[in-house]
C-alpha cells in the first residue's frame, strides 16, 4: 500500500520505517531540507535503537524514500500520515499549526480520495478541525473532493519505538466510516501477531485514549513519588512497599518506580493538555493538575536532598552527574529531571561534570559552553575532583560501578542516587553516605 507521512520527527521516521518494512511503499515529507538530505544520505536525525539500520535497508529496497515536496506526498499515499510536532503553548494546550498546516497542503494538492490518519498526539476534537481545514481549502479551489480523517494515536517509548511499533499492544484506530476502518485495519494486519490488536472506536474515544493512557501512567509515578516522600518521614522503604503493592495484579509491577520525576516529551506535556482541555470545557480535573503538582515538586527533590546535606550551602562544590537524558536508551532531554538539577546546582553556585552515553550532544546544544559545565568522556572521569556523586538517569551500565574506585576518586564518599539503583545497608557498609528516594539515608555510622 502507498503511504504518505508529513513530518520526519521521531513519530513519523519510526513509523515510515516500519510500514515500509512489512512492504508497503512509504514517502516521507518534510519542511526542512537539512533533515531530507541527511534522510537521504541514510543518516537518522535522531538516536533511536534499530532506526537508523531500517531506515538504511527499507531505503536502499526503495521502499523508503524522502521528499521536501508536498504535492508528491499529497500525490503518492492513500493513507495520509500526519506525524508533525504539537508543542505546547504557553498555556499547556497543544499548538496545532504545523498539523493544520499539513491540513491545508493536503486540500491544497487533493486530486482523488485520501485518508487522513493523525498521528500527532493531539486534543479531542482536532480531527474535526483537520478535516474542516482541508474542506476550507478544497472549497477555495472549488473542489468537492471525497476524503476521511482518522485518528490513530501513537504509543510509542522512546528506546524502543521500533518493538513498540512492530509488536504493539493495541492499534487504535478512530473513525466515523466503517469502510475507513477496514482499509486501516488492512495496514495494520501485518502488526496483528497472534491476537487481534485493532480496537476500532470513534474519533473522540481515540483522541481521548491517547491522553488518558498517558495520564494514567503519569499518575501511577506521581502516586509512587508522593508515598515515596511519605515514607522516608516515616522510617518506611518505599522498594519494600513497591514490591508489596506490586504483587498484586491488579495493581502490576509495571511504571510504579519512584524517582526524580518523569520527563519526555509525552508525560508533562500530554497532562498539561487535557487539564487543559478540560477546563476549556467546563471540568476542573483536580487529579492532574495534582499528578503535575507531585511531580514538579519531585524534580526538586534531588537538589533538596544535595543541599540539606551540605546545610543549604553548595557555593564553589561540584558535582559527578551520571545521566542526562530524561531515561536511558535516549538522548532526549525534554523536559528531563537533570536539567532542573544542574540549574538548581548552578544557581546557588555549584559545577556539574557529567557522563551521559548519548546526551552530551543535546546537552551542549542546550547549555553551549559554560565554565560550571564539563561533559567527560567516562562516568569515572566525571569522579575526579568532585564532592559527591548523583546518579539520575537509570543507564544500564551505572547499575554495577567499581564502589571502591568511586571512593578513592571522590573527594567524600557521598552518593545521592535519585533512581534507587543501590542497596543502602551495602554501600554503607562500604563507607559511603548514600542518599536515594524513599528510603532512609545510610552512613557508615548509622550502620
Ligand atoms: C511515554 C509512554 O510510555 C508511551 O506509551 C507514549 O507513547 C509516550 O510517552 P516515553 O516518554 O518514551 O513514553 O517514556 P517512558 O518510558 O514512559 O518514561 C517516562 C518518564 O517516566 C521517564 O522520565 C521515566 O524515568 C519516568 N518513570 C517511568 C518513572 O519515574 N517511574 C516509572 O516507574 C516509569
Amino acid at each position: 500500500m502507498k503511504v504518505t507521512i508529513y513530518g520526519s520527527g521521531y513519530v513519523g521516521l519510526v513509523t515510515g520505517a516500519c510500514l515500509a518494512q512489512v512492504g508497503n511503499d512509504v514517502l516521507c515529507v518534510d519542511i526542512d531540507p537539512d533533515k531530507i538530505e541527511k534522510l537521504r544520505r541514510g543518516e537518522s536525525p535522531i538516536y533511536e535503537p534499530g532506526l537508523s539500520e531500517m531506515l538504511q535497508s527499507n531505503q536502499a529496497a526503495g521502499r523508503l524514500n524522502f521528499t521536501l515536496e508536498p504535492e508528491e506526498g499529497v500525490q503518492h499515499g492513500l493513507f495520509q500520515f500526519i506525524a508533525v510536532g504539537t508543542p505546547p503553548d504557553e498555556d499547556g494546550s497543544a499548538d496545532l499549526q504545523h498539523v493544520l498546516a499539513v491540513a491545508g497542503t493536503i486540500g491544497e494538492h487533493l486530486d482523488e480520495y485520501r485518508i487522513i490518519v493523525n498521528k500527532s498526539t493531539v486534543p479531542v476534537g482536532t480531527a474535526d478541525r483537520v478535516r474542516a481545514r482541508t474542506r476550507e481549502i478544497l472549497d477555495k479551489r472549488g473542489l468537492d473532493l471525497e476524503f476521511d480523517v482518522v485518528s490513530n494515536p501513537e504509543f510509542l517509548k522512546e528506546g524502543a519505538a521500533i518493538d513498540d511499533f512492530m509488536r504493539p499492544d493495541r492499534i487504535i484506530i478512530g473513525t466515523d466510516n466503517p469502510r475507513t476502518t477496514e482499509l486501516l485495519r488492512a495496514l495494520y494486519t501485518p502488526f496483528n501477531r497472534n491476537r487481534e490488536r485493532i480496537i476500532a472506536m470513534n474519533i473522540r474515544s481515540a483522541e481521548l485514549t491517547k491522553y488518558a493512557a498517558n495520564s494514567l501512567l503519569a499518575t501511577k509515578i506521581s502516586f509512587m513519588n508522593e508515598l515515596s516522600n511519605i515514607a522516608e518521614r516515616l522510617g518506611a522503604d518505599i522498594e519494600a512497599v513497591r514490591n508489596g503493592i506490586g504483587s498484586d495484579p491488579r495493581i502490576g509491577y509495571q511504571f510504579i518506580y519512584p524517582g526524580a520525576g518523569y520527563g519526555g516529551s509525552c508525560f508533562p506535556k500530554d497532562v498539561r493538555a487535557l487539564e487543559h482541555t478540560a477546563k476549556e470545557n467546563g471540568y476542573d480535573a483536580e487529579l492532574l493538575h495534582a499528578v503535575e503538582a507531585v511531580n514538579f515538586r519531585q524534580k526538586q527533590k534531588l537538589f533538596e536532598k544535595i543541599s540539606d546535606h551540605y546545610n543549604g550551602d553548595v557555593k564553589g562544590k561540584t558535582f559527578a552527574l551520571w545521566g542526562l537524558s530524561f531515561k536511558p536508551n535516549t538522548d532526549d532531554m525534554r523536559d528531563a529531571s537533570s536539567r532542573v538539577l544542574m540549574e538548581s546546582l548552578w544557581e546557588n553556585g555549584a559545577s556539574v561534570q557529567a557522563f551521559d552515553p548519548e546526551a552530551h550532544h543535546e546537552t551542549q546544544r542546550i547549555y553551549g559552553e559554560r565554565d560550571d559545565l564539563r561533559l567527560c568522556d567516562t562516568p569515572e572521569q566525571t569522579l575526579e575532583d568532585a564532592d559527591a556523586l548523583v546518579v539520575i538517569t537509570e543507564w544500564s551500565q551505572f547499575r554495577s560501578p567499581d564502589f571502591d574506585l568511586i571512593r578513592d576518586k571522590l573527594r567524600a564518599p557521598v552518593i545521592f542516587d535519585g533512581r534507587n539503583l543501590y542497596e543502602p545497608e551495602t554501600l554503607a557498609a562500604r563507607g559511603f553516605s548514600y542518599h536515594s528516594i524513599g528510603r532512609q539515608t545510610l552512613t557508615p555510622s548509622t550502620l
